[in-house]
């Protein structure tokens, strides 16, 4: 029913926004694997509403319960649950949308799938659904940094609306993404965003923008043709996060406006390793990591709840208007970039596991 991802490691997310809580199952961890609560909820921080001044003013701590799969500190091997009780329903917020289709929100299709929805909050096509995919994802980032001893994953805003960064992608480390609310590694472009979203939230309006994700200390090898390549398990992954419009992987839709002789990776032999010495291609070729950075950009739409009166109808098929009221992310991108990191850590390790059930040389 499209609520688990992956094939080994396989998460499967629950909940809804004003429900009791949201979620994940993750089954397939390796037992041994020491993780806490404290490794998740640094993620969950980083994820959560109300922690700065541009994003949605909902107050949750977003406290974390490991409730099994976990013992004095380890993975046990078995399934691991992991529950975020809601604190800061306001579902009185929402009462107008029950009747009323919120244009480009996941409402009428719902309606349309199910016959039935949960509209407080926007139920489960509710960015709180990914609460379930950052706590897997913390997990999944602490099986990968114990296989490959170099591995990291480091998202970060490269665009909002027209304020486009200047980032030098071979050195960016974590801290330095989480400098500013906006995480843009750009200072002087992060000061531009940060003043762009309050003056538009203050207008009652939204802007998208693009996060970009490096993948650093992945080996050659992972990913499995034909259907499930590392480039089409990224683009899905990438795509099922609310709210997203576009994925490119390496030198993407740039790569329609160069030659062959441009855009090849040229092979040479260094440090013993077979290597590029240069990535248009993004780390992947032919579906499978080459052992170079793993790049690529995810684009944002502006959120879909706006206050500007906009045309739409009703559940019961009449034409009305609707100017959204309660609390949302006049842009949503600051608080997916932890999702986008998590959802690339879900691949990365789901194909990690099955590069180790396919060979030996890596057991
Ligand atoms: C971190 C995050 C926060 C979001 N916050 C809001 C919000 O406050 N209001 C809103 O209308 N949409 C928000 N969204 C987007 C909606 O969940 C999404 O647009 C909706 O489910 C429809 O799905 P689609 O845009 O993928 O078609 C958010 C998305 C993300 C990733």
């Amino acid at each position: 029913m499209g609520n688990t991802f992956g094939q080994l490691y396989r998460v499967t997310t629950f909940g809804e926004s004003h429900g009791g809580g949201v979620g994940v199952v993750i089954d397939g961890c390796p037992p041994n694997i020491e993780v806490s609560e404290a490794d998740i909820q640094s993620e969950l921080n980083r994820r959560r509403p109300g922690q700065s001044k541009i994003t949605t003013q909902r107050k949750e701590e977003d406290r974390c319960e490991i409730l099994s799969g976990v013992f004095e500190g380890k993975t046990l091997g078995t399934p691991i649950a992991i529950l975020v009780r809601n604190k800061d329903a306001r579902p009185d917020d929402y009462v107008e949308v029950a009747e009323k289709f919120r244009p480009s929100h996941a409402d009428f299709t719902y309606e349309a799938k199910y016959g039935i929805r949960n509209w407080q909050g926007g139920g489960r096509a509710s960015a709180r659904e990914t609460v379930g995919r950052v706590a897997a994802g913390a997990v999944a980032k602490k099986i990968l940094s114990m296989l490959y001893a170099e591995f990291e994953i480091v998202a970060y805003v490269t665009q909002i609306h027209e304020v486009i960064a200047k980032v030098d992608r071979s050195a960016l480390k974590v801290k330095d993404i989480e400098k500013n609310v906006v995480r843009c590694p750009d200072t002087a472009a992060a000061d531009k965003m940060v003043s762009l979203i309050e003056g538009v939230r203050g207008q009652g309006d939204s802007v998208g923008g693009v996060i970009e994700c490096v993948i650093r200390g992945a080996p050659p090898g992972l990913g499995e043709p034909v259907f499930d390549k590392l480039e089409a398990d990224l683009a899905k992954a990438m795509l099922s996060i609310p709210a997203t419009k576009g994925f490119e992987i390496g030198s993407g839709f740039a790569a329609t406006r160069m030659r062959g002789s441009q855009h090849n990776d040229p092979f040479e032999m260094r440090g013993g390793r077979v290597r590029a010495t240069t990535n248009n291609s993004g780390g992947v070729q032919g579906g499978i990591s080459n052992g170079e950075e793993i790049y690529f950009r995810v684009a944002f739409k502006p959120t879909a709840t706006i206050g500007h009166e906009q045309k739409t109808v009703t559940s019961s098929h009449e034409q009305t208007q609707l100017a959204a009221r309660g609390r949302h992310d006049p842009c949503v991108i600051p608080r997916a970039v932890p999702i986008v990191e998590a959802m690339a850590a879900l691949v990365l390790c789901d194909h990690a596991l099955r590069q180790r059930a396919i060979d030996g040389r890596s057991q």
